[in-house]
């Protein structure tokens, strides 16, 4: 019997890294699979292949996050394809970093509409299907900059940090529906979007981390699946830090 049988699991931005590991985790734990990212290309069409191995229902669908009317077109399509949906993950990210005097206009609000905004989007458009439902878990993909703050990542830990708010006033306003609301923050992972740093940062986050080692994708995906399931049935409004104690 696996933790999420039966359930529908919607993750943004899951071609790669940290969202494919999350739904990787969801099917080998019984649920059916939709994902979303920016093109559904030879590498999110493989991420399709491994998902399919566990024998459950998987379908990829290419949008922008950050754009509402695409993201309201999708969410309409897995509710067509798969019935319902009971978990959303809004995992998709950028990073644009830069000192705040050198920070462009473009940077901050390219950042804020995907990895802010986009749940927003998501959140609006499958807050009536969960309520039809009668229940759902919303999962916000935040970061332990979100919490701390970070220089030369204003705008990035401002819209992580917005992640955080959202999900508690969700968690508030939809909880009398079944609906809970969390966020995760990871500390260092190492996927892509952490390998382009350059060594000496590495190394200067390395001696900031207890445990002494970058997190993996799984070690996310393992806290997303005791937040999307029942396990978790009492705990709305919380952010997790998944950061090898870097931060206590
Ligand atoms: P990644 O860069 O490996 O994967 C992000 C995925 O999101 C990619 O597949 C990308 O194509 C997709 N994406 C980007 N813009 C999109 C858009 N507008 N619409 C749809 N999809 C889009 O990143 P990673 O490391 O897997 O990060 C996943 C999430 O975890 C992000 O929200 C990131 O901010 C967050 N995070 C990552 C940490 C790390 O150390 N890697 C630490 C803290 C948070």
């Amino acid at each position: 019997m696996g933790l999420l049988n039966g359930k529908v699991a919607l993750i943004t931005g899951a071609a790669r890294g940290i969202g494919k590991a999350i739904a990787l985790k969801y099917a080998s734990e019984g649920a059916d699979i939709a994902f979303t990212d920016l093109v559904i290309d030879d590498l999110a069409q493989k991420t399709v292949d491994e998902i399919a191995a566990f024998g459950h229902k998987v379908q990829a669908y290419a949008s922008n996050a950050a754009n509402f009317d695409e993201t309201h077109d999708v969410v309409a399509k897995v509710v067509a394809d798969f019935g319902k949906i009971d978990i959303l993950v809004n995992n998709a990210g950028i990073t644009k970093d830069g000192l705040m005097l050198k920070m462009t206009e473009q940077q901050w609000d390219a950042v804020l509409a995907v990895n802010l905004k986009s749940a927003f989007n998501f959140i609006h458009a499958v807050i009536p299907a969960m309520m039809r439902n009668k229940g759902g878990s919303i999962i916000n993909m935040s970061s332990v900059v979100g919490v701390h703050g970070n220089a030369a990542q204003a705008n990035y830990a401002a819209s992580k940090a917005g992640l955080i708010a959202l999900a508690k006033s969700i968690g508030q306003e939809m909880g009398r529906k079944g609906i809970r609301a969390n966020a995760i923050a990871p500390g260092f992972i190492e996927t892509a979007m952490t390998q382009a740093l350059p060594e000496d940062v590495r190394k200067e986050w390395m001696e900031r981390i207890p445990l002494r080692r970058g997190g993996t994708p799984e070690d996310i995906a393992d806290v997303a699946t005791f937040l999307a399931s029942d396990m978790s049935s009492y705990v709305s409004g919380q952010v997790i830090q998944v950061d090898g104690g870097m931060n206590m």
